[in-house]
């Protein structure tokens, strides 16, 4: 038994769209990301899967994407990116009834690995792209929705816990940020984060033990498409 994660798969099945447009790194990513998810995990083991799963506008276009990743082995948990327009937050109860044991959506929710819950959401920072004012509503949404799931875990007895987001956790120049902050008031042993992709970007947030908590890293082409073993 282990718990992997990775991010990023960046699929298009049904869509089509080229991904070694953003690097040589990403050529034949798809035969990457199989290949070596056969080689680390087992079907017993349990991966999260970061976010930015699809390419596809709706489910529709989406389908076949995830057949891709249901197929592959292991308990599979996914986690909402910012591409996943097939997504609706407040539908994640239908996704999750939609694909039963062969997918698990984490949203609002949680999920365990053996004595720790695995909580999470998309998660934000600021990348310059929207007002600071669209960018604290999004944000402070995202806190909120981050907060519902360590708080359903704690209800439930939980008391070590992971937590993943799609987005880094702070925005650049930042050395805290309501996410940190909040893995460190539950205690959170590991903080996973996918989204920054090209070398450009990977040291946009954190990497390894800050005040008492282990930061990762874990976009597809970071990794080289080897999914990293948390635990
Ligand atoms: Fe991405
Ligand atoms: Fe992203």
């Amino acid at each position: 038994m282990a718990l992997y994660a990775m991010g990023d798969f960046h699929l298009s099945f049904t869509v089509h769209k080229p991904m070694d447009i953003f690097g040589s790194e990403w050529k034949n990513h798809v035969k990457k990301i199989e290949k070596y998810w056969n080689k680390y995990v087992k079907e017993t083991d349990t991966a999260v899967i970061t976010g930015d799963h699809s390419w596809g506008h709706n489910l529709e276009e989406c389908r076949e994407d995830l057949e891709f990743i249901a197929s592959l082995p292991g308990r599979k948990i996914l986690l909402r990116g910012n591409h996943d327009m097939f997504w609706d937050a407040k539908k994640t109860a239908k996704l999750n009834s939609l694909y039963g044991e062969r997918l698990h959506f984490l949203q609002n929710n949680y999920f365990t690995y053996e004595d720790y819950a695995l909580v999470g959401t998309k998660g934000y920072c600021y990348e310059g792209k929207d007002t600071w004012e669209h960018f604290e509503k999004i944000r402070d949404r995202e806190l909120g929705r981050l907060k519902t799931s360590f708080e359903e875990a704690s209800a439930a007895g939980y008391e070590k816990f992971i937590m993943f987001l799609h987005y880094p956790p702070t925005s650049i120049g930042e050395t805290e940020s309501g996410f940190t902050k909040m893995a460190e008031e539950y205690g959170a042993e590991h903080v996973v984060y996918s989204h920054c992709h090209g070398k450009a970007r990977y040291d946009d947030s954190f990497h390894g033990m800050v005040n008492g908590v282990y930061y990762h890293l874990v976009s597809s082409d970071y990794l080289r498409f080897r999914p990293e073993r948390i635990l």
